[in-house]
């Protein structure tokens, strides 16, 4: 018996246009070389890389120093994120792009600005400046508290200009997870602003950050970018309003020659009990592997207008909003606010006026907008997209149809990209150039990526057979601990196989080869002996036409061992009642098999998501055995969506 069964069958399969294969970055027939390469060598392969995509001062001794499970890469070398990201598109060959949008932004009520290389190279200067003034040094820790401005942006680029790691807490959280993630990291100083837009109403920042540093030693000063002008309190002499400090610095401030392996930031990802384990990045490695996954796979072009819906608060903004696509000398959209703010055709029409040409977003934002309707995006002139990506879930199939169809109106490609906080940057997906793609898959592991999919004694299963999603060499964007707690680290990624980096994920591989991501480890369901993962029985009922999204979790049962309970999201006008919940049952019948049949399906308007996104399916668990709800609910994006599944239940 496979550890999890393998239940969908999807069998359509799409080959990269002929027009984009032609012009994209990495060819067929580079990628096949590549692959090679990064199979039989994938130091060299990294190496290859990091010389190409990126500046060093000075260059490495070693490639790769591997004390399992403790890795540094190129070592020796001396290098700086912000000059990556700047400087160096600002001389010689590349000067033109000194007057380039470098950041489009779009605040929520409508307001606009722009900032072109040098221009975000001069306030990114004068941010280190004022950093330096107010005592930060190389190594200190800065948290920012903010919301989705240019001065976030600004803030990480001049962080990294002197060495002092950023660590980044989500808008969103309370007060209380700002004071344990600014305590752990022991952050010097904290920048916020007074507040920011979010569906239609100013959110306040500054009285967050206020309540947290009462019980924070290490803060010495705050600065507050002013955005929407709401009233906050201040204490003198520790409170800075940005624009006063930065009217009075210096826009000169060489790019710090940085060690490779210098800490660059600290991001908190919530594990599956109690405190927040803060995620290290370090600076050369993930440097090469974020610029060198977003050039081949969003085949970034000095034309193109990229657009990745993330909050910087999260690991895909960091990468892919900012580092990944400044490094490359792209045009970064940034939007501010909430995606049906006015109304429900917000994101078409910002891909409407900007003439976005690649499109980065969540499975859990497509579902929403299959839900509110397909004339929103219709009515929007979307021929600029050349290119889409999906992040942070698996996509159902019927969704990634949806999306080629209606978004990408049947040209773009779509890469469906599998990776993590810890992994740093992108690790499986397809080159829209290179790889056909399948609804559903993240196809192939990058060039030098290794990846497996093992039993639980870490022996690689045969396809199609489900089991566990290894990663079994180092890659240079990996992360370097947990901050403050190597053994921790250990015990959460690498106890389970020893030598290999569990993911905690489940997965499969088809005949071709091809990943298909099962959903989280924990979420497998025992159902009449079949352990199969959520993501299948998800995705059967998705390709219901009248199914916008599902959840499935398993509550305990006598006689299954486990029975699976739905939580169906409509689409909208349809009709949720008996006749429907048995259609739905027959229709998973059809598509899995009978024992993968719901025996109950409750229907909601919305389903418990984290603040980025993800469905909390631990909590759909605790609804549908009548349990209280236990552990945190802090991270859920919305309470009441609990209370109202309580009391539909
Ligand atoms: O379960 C996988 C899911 O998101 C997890 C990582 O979450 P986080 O650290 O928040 O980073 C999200 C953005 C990179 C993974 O363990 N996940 C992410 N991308 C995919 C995915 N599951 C399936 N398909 C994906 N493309």
């Amino acid at each position: 018996m496979p550890d999890i069964e393998s239940l969908l069958k999807e069998t359509r399969v799409f080959k990269p246009g002929k027009a984009f294969a032609k012009q994209a970055n990495w060819s067929k027939k580079n990628v096949r070389e590549l692959r090679k390469l990064g199979a039989k060598d994938p130091e060299k392969f990294w190496a290859r890389m990091a010389k190409k995509n990126v500046t060093w001062f000075k260059p490495w001794k070693k490639t790769l120093d591997w004390k399992p499970p403790f890795a540094k890469w190129f070592v020796g070398a001396k290098t700086n994120v912000s000059y990556n990201c700047l400087d160096r598109h600002l001389e010689g060959k590349n000067a033109w792009r000194s007057n380039k949008a470098a950041i489009i932004w779009e605040g929520e009520p409508g307001d606009q600005r722009v900032l072109t290389y040098s221009q975000l190279h001069r306030e990114v200067c004068k941010f280190a400046n004022v950093l330096k003034g107010l005592g930060v040094t190389k190594g200190d820790r800065v948290a920012l508290y903010m919301p989705m401005v240019p001065e976030l942006a600004i803030a990480m680029l001049a962080c990294t200009r002197i060495g002092a790691p950023h660590s980044i807490v989500f808008g969103g959280f309370s007060s209380e997870s700002l004071r344990d993630r600014i305590n752990d990291a022991g952050a010097k100083l904290v920048v916020t602003a007074d507040g920011g837009y979010r569906r239609g109403e100013p959110l306040p920042l500054k009285p967050a950050v206020d309540e947290a540093i009462t019980g924070c030693k290490s803060v010495e000063n705050v600065v507050v970018v002013r955005r929407c002008e709401n009233d906050v309190k201040w204490k003198k002499g520790r409170d800075h309003w940005w624009h006063d400090l930065m009217a009075e610095a210096s826009a000169d401030c060489p790019a710090a020659k940085l060690d490779s392996e210098h800490p660059l930031f600290i991001l908190y990802t919530s594990g599956t009990t109690g405190k927040p384990k803060g995620i290290l990045h370090t600076t050369g490695g993930y440097l090469t592997h974020v610029t060198t996954t977003a050039k081949a796979v969003f085949d970034l072009k000095d034309e193109d207008v990229y657009w990745c819906t993330a909050d910087i608060g999260w690991i895909t903004g960091h990468s892919y909003v900012v580092y990944g696509i400044l490094a490359n000398g792209a045009t970064t959209l940034m939007y501010e606010g909430g995606p049906t703010t006015p109304g429900p055709d917000r994101f078409w029409d910002i891909i409407e006026r900007h003439r976005v040409s690649i499109f980065y977003t969540a499975p859990t934002a497509i579902r929403t907008f299959i839900r509110l309707g397909d004339e929103h995006p219709q009515g929007h002139d979307l021929s600029s997209l050349r290119l889409l990506g999906s992040v942070g879930e698996p996509i159902n199939p019927e969704a990634w149809i949806w999306y080629h169809e209606v978004i990408g109106g049947k040209r773009c490609p779509i890469v469906d990209t599998w990776w993590q906080t810890e992994t740093g940057g992108i690790m499986i997906t397809p080159l829209p150039g290179a790889v056909d793609t399948k609804p559903g898959s993240a196809t192939l592991p990058f060039p030098g990526i290794a990846a497996e999919v093992v039993d639980e004694k870490a022996k690689k299963v045969k396809a199609p057979d489900g089991g566990f999603l290894a990663l079994t060499k180092p890659w240079p964007g990996m992360l370097r601990g947990i901050w403050g707690d190597p053994k921790r680290y250990e015990e959460t990624y690498w106890s389970k196989f020893g030598k290999f980096y569990f993911a905690g994920d489940g997965a499969h591989r088809d005949k071709d080869g091809n990943f298909w991501i099962m959903g989280r480890i924990d979420d497998v369901m025992n159902v009449s002996g079949h352990r199969i993962g959520t993501m299948e029985v998800e995705s059967a009922l998705v390709s219901h036409k009248d199914v916008a999204e599902a959840a499935v979790v398993g509550r305990p049962d006598e006689i299954t061992g486990t029975a699976v309970v739905a939580f169906v999201s409509p689409r909208a006008g349809v009709e949720a009642g008996d006749p429907l919940v048995k259609e739905l049952r027959e229709h998973v019948a059809g598509e899995i098999g009978a024992f993968a049949k719901p025996a109950e399906i409750r229907f909601t308007d919305a389903l418990p998501k984290t603040r980025s996104g993800k469905i909390m399916r631990r909590l759909l668990r605790d609804i549908a055995s009548g349990n209280e709800t236990v552990g945190d609910t802090t991270t859920l994006e919305d309470l009441s969506v609990l209370a109202k599944l309580r009391d539909e239940g």
